[in-house]
């Protein structure tokens, strides 16, 4: 087990495409663990593989108050989503400290395997259907902050642009 570097926007590593995955052996579950576990470590309800580096289309949620439900999303793809919006606040483990409400389908299902390769369907609403959305936008190389005008978006990047810079003078960075 081990916790993962997290990407913090505005790095370019974010908009990155993943690739589906194609082989199911130990590394993968070895990736799964160790994104589980720096998503509990964060703390955050999901994390995308694009988010530690890593281009594959891989997704681990929970949004659980007491982290009893790990969900593991491999090759996830959207099957049908609402005609229904909701808007969320939502944050992001690679925007830290931003919060910002986002308009999305309602309602999704969403078909997948898990890390060995078995399928399974989930019809989400909620915190959950929100978290699937971003989370797969992740995959595609977007960051939640794109759906925010670009003068907030321009706002966020210099913000956290200047608290990388303290950091690193600081030699705390990862
Ligand atoms: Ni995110």
């Amino acid at each position: 087990m081990a916790l993962l570097n997290i990407l913090r926007y505005p790095d370019p590593r974010l908009h990155k495409v993943a690739k589906p995955v194609t082989e199911f052996g130990e590394r993968l579950h070895q990736l799964v663990e160790d994104m589980a576990e720096t998503m509990y470590d964060a703390p955050g309800v999901g994390l995308a593989a694009t988010q530690v580096d890593v281009h594959e289309r891989v997704v681990v949620i929970d949004v659980t108050e007491d982290k009893s439900r790990l969900m593991v999303f491999v090759n996830p793809e959207i099957v049908w989503a609402s005609p229904e919006k909701q808007v969320y606040d939502e944050g992001c483990l690679s925007v830290p400290g931003i919060y910002d409400g986002v308009e999305r389908p309602a309602r999704v299902k969403v078909r997948a395997v898990d890390q060995h390769n078995v399928p399974f369907e989930v019809e989400a609403d909620g915190l959950l259907a929100v978290c699937i959305q971003h989370e797969m936008d992740h995959l595609m190389g977007k960051v939640f902050v794109e759906y925010l005008s670009p003068l907030k978006r321009n706002r966020i990047k210099t913000k956290l642009q200047k608290e990388e810079r303290e950091l690193q003078r600081e030699g705390r960075h990862a």
